[in-house]
């Protein structure tokens, strides 16, 4: 089938087609459109011709169609949407890929000074904000039908992956975060059993997969009592829970904070273990505020000495992290969070949330 879909696009790749693309006007609330008859990806996009599968859609995207954030590329009014990727490689003359592999694109680009961070390949860490995100900020995104990007920002993924891969992208996120929760581990003799995550949406559920992956005893906390989300978690072998974070009767030794909600944030600082770790990939919107004591805080986080920390986005170590954790996961289970698949001709559909979604994605070529 996926063959098919490759010779389908035949040796011109499908490029006398006319490219579709979702864009919006940045800074204006639903100016989402599908443009047809965009030109081609042009050549400075980088070397390798991507025809798109699919794109998963996030609360980054919501946030950017309701005009709160995002960039369009110097010069241009409109941005081209879609941050997570799946692709099949067209065309690489560096020959790094061949015609048929199944890719990602990396979402952030390196800034130009650059900091010291990026200059290393650490472009996640930037330090001046100055970095670059295809969809999101400055760079055109994956959300048309054929993009182009330079090889060391292309990852490949396992055949396998053919229908899930376009979760590659927010499994980058969550290994950096893993990632970034060893390194701090390993400041003392680091033997973690309990992990607590709280929100079931496809970053805690991914962030779950990822802790049942390493053998630990995995919980996860949300708000809902029905739907898919305690299924899913279950299906991890992972403990659901839809009660107050004070309620829950251990003491986690690492927490993935998914939410962003103050109260939920808060309350799982205060719930760690001794030497217990936090990580906050949860982006709150802000504007809201709650009484809470900060001297407590301090003080509990100080005499058990806590770690708190936030984590965003990924480099390409992480993006290979999640290649290999998604090709070793049930790829069943890994379908299951792709609760819609809609085609890119009712692109509106897709980005209207609905009740029980976990991943929606916009498909491509079908
Ligand atoms: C993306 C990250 C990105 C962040 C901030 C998230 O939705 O997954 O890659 O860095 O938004 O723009």
């Amino acid at each position: 089938m996926i063959c098919l879909l490759y010779r389908a696009a035949g040796p011109s790749g499908g490029k006398d087609e006319g490219v579709r693309a979702v864009t919006v006007k940045p800074g204006v609330a639903n100016s989402l459109s599908l443009a047809e008859d965009q030109p081609e990806p042009a050549p400075e996009e980088g070397a390798v011709l991507v025809e798109a599968l699919a794109v998963g859609i996030c609360g980054t995207d919501h946030e950017i169609i309701a005009g709160d954030y995002g960039e369009a590329p110097p010069g241009a009014d409109r941005l081209v949407i879609g941050h997570e990727s799946l692709g099949r490689v067209l065309e690489d003359p560096s020959g790094t890929l061949q015609p048929g592999d199944l890719v990602a694109g990396i979402v952030r680009h390196p800034d130009p000074v650059p900091c010291t961070n990026c200059a290393v390949g650490e472009w996640d860490m930037c330090r001046n904000g100055q970095y670059t995100e295809h969809g999101i900020k400055a760079l055109p995104g994956f959300a048309r039908d054929r993009w182009r990007i330079e090889p060391e920002f292309a990852v490949q993924l396992d055949p396998v992956l053919a229908q899930v891969g376009v979760l590659l992208e927010p499994t980058s996120v969550v290994a950096k975060a893993w990632d970034h929760i060893e390194r701090i581990g390993h400041r003392a003799e680091w033997r973690p059993q309990t992990v607590l995550v709280t929100g079931a949406g496809p970053i805690g559920l991914l962030a779950a997969l990822l802790g049942t992956q390493r053998g630990l005893t995995v919980h996860v906390l949300d708000r809902a009592t029905d739907g898919p989300k305690p299924e899913l978690v279950a299906g991890l072998g992972a403990t659901y829970h839809a009660v107050p974070v004070n309620d829950l009767p251990f003491e986690p030794d690492v927490v993935i904070e998914c939410t962003g909600a103050p109260t939920v944030v808060l309350d799982v600082m205060c719930k760690a273990a001794p030497t217990g770790i936090v990580c906050l990939a949860g982006v709150s919107s802000g504007g809201r505020s709650i009484d809470f004591d900060a001297g407590a805080l301090n003080r509990a986080l100080v005499l058990e000495n806590n770690v708190v920390f936030g984590s965003v986005n990924a480099n390409r170590r992480h993006w290979t992290m999640a290649a290999q954790a998604l090709a070793r996961a049930d790829q069943v289970w890994l379908s299951s969070l792709i609760t819609r698949r809609v085609p890119v001709n009712r692109y509106a559909d897709a980005y209207t949330a609905g009740p029980d979604d976990i991943k929606v994605v916009l498909e491509f070529a079908s």
